[in-house]
């Protein structure tokens, strides 16, 4: 035992001492280069401009070659091609004086050119393994197309469906969101980001960005600090602790003064206290739209930027262009101009672009590493892990391969909505539809009848704006009651009828809040046609948020929630409905029945007035007139082909003292008939605290897999750890008392233990 812990000790300080040349190494050679560094090229490093119209072969004569020339730039983002990065890259190291290399972003937030599922519906797989490897593949495929840095991941903690960008996080819980922030994490950035596979990651949105009031984008955010540290920020904190190279400041205000202003955020909390090592980078033109926030002109708003400890600049040119003002002016100083180009320069160090500027520009490895067969399998098994089963009333699904299915709605045959929100690198036209998916899964053994239905919504201009970037839903300019027709003929024909409904790819994602978060009336008429057919109806539903079905979830027999499952959603989506695959997926988020119960979430606080379990309505209690409290689905709910059972929870004590290891186990058993996967989740709930205590918080979970009969037991090691929280001193610590124990299948539906530990 001895022994083995001096060689893990010995170990350990070796890799430290390994660290440490490491970081001396690196300072020798940023310490060399910035002597060399005019002021002006110190400032430069700090800009990264929107890379313009960048034409292979031209870079040297357009306006940015111009400015990279003069040492004004210090990276470029969203540009795609090795070939284009290098003709930017040559003229980095062959023309500017010193020689520095560029260091090259863009938004590769779930996946390259294969897409994997948006983070949302990534989330729901609670497999730490498979979201890992899907930004371990995302790595490997923009590297090899010559990117070293990826504005990913997005952390985001969001409790209120209306926001869009809801679509890009991992939903509302902190400490889900903190382990999937460091699969990511650990996913782009491998062990060695020096490796040509590897890329830098960048923790966005710093901070609170979720937060936006009544879930519109860029919206203030106001809350008391502890919510922020026991709610918002584990996430980020999370992230900085696996290492990640950069963060990104959100757009938001946060305790009246924007996120890329706040020296409270960006050095008090993320270098101070969370000991954070990297460069931040302002969101898209941030420091400029501090003018419109109201805290200065652009000298002004760059100068407290930079004061704040922002590093770089993104698009706007702020600091590029007022910082030397400001310094004779002595509201900044050469000192905060030298750290923020240093952590620069040592991000670009610690990529070894110093050591290969072209590192990442493997034209070879292009060819091979993207989009390959090999990403594309996975990508379909991920996506399959992602879909959520909402409902399967008299076991309508898996849907038997014979007969004939009759596919119906707007999202049915449509490539371009598959990847989702945010997939800048997407191969659209090759992206898997669901026609296609069934058609070629299927297609030989089950006969599959087509109509569309009914467009995405009445409203064509609604349409429009649902259908940017390229995704149109090529509206279908028939008569509502003709397509509705046309598809009610083609069930009649069916076995049982396939619908394809919901959002768009663009009803979600940045500046796509939405104050109504039912599926469009037109998509309901449709609905209702159809199941006067009598035939038996699955709703195949694509959103990229929380939606309000309640209607649908009482009246649509079998309920499949797909998300944006990216290149390879059709297949899974297929694989799904006959059961190849046996979906597992969990709610990350809590879905309401209606929008006026925004924001709902699990881990909310008692009040003084709580309503009794399973009740409404009370007068003079915490409640609505016209809705109970209850979601339609919980957070963490999702169902199986199979079924899951319980046992009551089992512990080794139920009194414990200090440090004690308190044991929680069930046993689960897969009755039902099919072999699946179940998300086994852990809360507690601290009975009586300093300050109020949410009436649960996710601890813990595991995804297990059982046969058909089997059963597991499933055990918890709990320990003080997982009781601490930030008290009304932000200090993170536990208090002793009583706490309930609470395993389930979901944040409802648990099983429960009282135990009582002292200090
Ligand atoms: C978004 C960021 C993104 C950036 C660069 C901004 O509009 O908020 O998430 O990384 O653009 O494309």
């Amino acid at each position: 035992m001895k022994r083995y812990f001096f060689l893990i000790a010995g170990f350990v300080l070796t890799q430290f001492a390994v660290a440490q040349t490491q970081d001396a190494k690196m300072k020798d050679f940023v310490d060399a280069l910035m002597k060399k560094m005019t002021l002006d090229e110190k400032i430069g490093q700090l800009n990264l401009p929107g890379s313009g119209d960048i034409v292979t072969g031209q870079a040297k004569n357009s306006d940015i070659g111009r400015k990279i020339r003069e040492g004004k730039v210090g990276g470029l983002f969203n540009i795609k091609s090795v070939a284009k990065i290098k003709d930017v890259q040559r003229v980095a190291v062959e023309e500017s004086r010193l020689k520095i290399p560029l260091i090259f972003g863009m938004d590769v937030i779930h996946g390259y050119e294969t897409v994997f599922p948006i983070p949302l519906g990534l989330s729901c797989s609670w497999d730490m393994k498979l979201i890992e490897n899907s930004a371990r593949i995302a790595a490997v495929e923009a590297s090899a197309d010559g990117i070293n840095w990826t504005f990913s991941p997005m952390v985001d903690i969001c409790r209120d469906a209306r926001w869009g960008r809801i679509a890009e996080g991992n939903g509302e819980d902190a400490f889900l969101g903190a382990q999937i922030a460091k699969a990511m994490v650990k996913g782009y950035q491998g062990t060695d980001l020096k490796a040509n596979n590897t890329i830098m990651a960048c923790v966005k949105h710093y901070a609170l960005y979720g937060a936006a009031e009544a879930g519109r984008d860029y919206n203030p955010s106001d809350m008391s600090h502890q919510t922020m540290y026991n709610a918002y920020f584990p996430p980020y904190k999370a992230a900085a602790d696996a290492g990640a190279g950069s963060f990104m400041a959100s757009f938001n205000e946060v305790d009246g003064i924007p996120a890329t202003a706040n020296k409270w955020l960006m050095t008090d909390v993320l270098r101070k206290q969370w000991g954070f090592k990297g460069f931040v980078v302002t969101d898209y033109t941030g420091i400029n739209e501090m003018v419109d926030h109201g805290i200065g002109d652009l000298q002004a708003v760059s100068a407290k930027a930079l004061n704040a400890g922002i590093d770089m600049d993104m698009v706007g040119e702020g600091m590029l262009t007022t910082l030397q003002k400001s310094l004779k002016q002595g509201k900044i100083t050469t000192a905060q101009i030298d750290a923020a180009c240093r952590r620069i320069l040592e991000a670009k160090y610690k990529l070894g672009l110093f050591d290969d500027p072209y590192k990442y520009c493997d034209e070879n490895r292009a060819k091979t590493d993207v989009f390959s067969n090999e990403h594309r399998k996975v990508a379909r098994q991920t996506a399959a892990e992602s879909f959520v089963l909402l409902k399967n009333e008299n076991n309508i699904l898996p849907l038997k391969k014979s007969g004939t299915i009759a596919l119906v709605g707007p999202l049915a045959d449509n490539k371009e909505n598959m990847p989702g929100t945010w997939a800048v690198a997407a191969r659209f036209s090759e992206a898997i539809s669901v026609l296609q998916g069934l058609n070629e899964t299927v297609g030989s053994k089950v006969k599959i009848l087509h109509a569309r239905g009914s467009n995405l919504d009445a409203d064509s201009l609604f349409e429009e704006r649902a259908g940017m970037f390229g995704k149109s839903l090529r509206r279908d300019h028939r008569p509502a009651e003709v397509m509705i027709k046309e598809a009610v003929d083609i069930a009649n024909q069916s076995d049982a009828v396939v619908l394809a409904l919901g959002e768009s790819a663009e009803m979600s994602g940045e500046a796509s809040s939405r104050s109504n978060i039912e599926i469009p009336g037109v998509q309901k008429d449709l609905m209702k046609a159809i199941l006067k057919t009598g035939k038996p109806v699955v709703l195949v539903l694509f959103t990229g948020r929380p939606l309000a079905i309640k209607w649908e979830s009482e009246n649509i027999p079998a309920i499949l929630n797909v998300w944006f499952g990216g290149s390879e959603a059709g297949y899974a989506i297929a694989d799904v409905l006959f059961g190849d695959v046996n979906p597992s997926g969990k709610l990350t988020t809590t879905w309401p029945q209606n929008i006026g119960q925004v924001p709902l979430y699990y881990a909310h606080k008692n009040t003084g007035r709580p309503l009794g379990e399973g009740q409404w309505f009370q007068k003079f209690r915490s409640n609505y007139l016209d809705v109970s409290n209850d979601p339609v689905y919980p957070f963490g709910y999702g169902l199986s082909y199979t079924n899951f059972s319980y046992s009551n929870i089992e512990v080794n004590t139920t009194s414990l003292k200090g440090n004690q290891i308190l044991a929680a186990t069930v046993t689960v058993t897969n009755t039902g008939k099919y072999d699946g996967k179940e998300v086994v989740q852990l809360y507690i709930r601290d009975i009586v605290g300093s300050v109020t205590r949410p009436v649960k918080e996710l601890k813990g979970f595991q995804k297990i897999e059982l046969k058909a009969g089997e059963s597991k037991r499933v055990s918890f090691g709990i320990t003080p750890e997982d009781l601490k929280f930030y008290n009304y001193d932000l200090k993170y610590d536990w208090e002793p008392g009583d706490f309930e124990i609470m395993i389930g299948p979901n944040s409802r539906d648990v099983k429960k233990v009282k135990v009582n530990w002292s200090k």
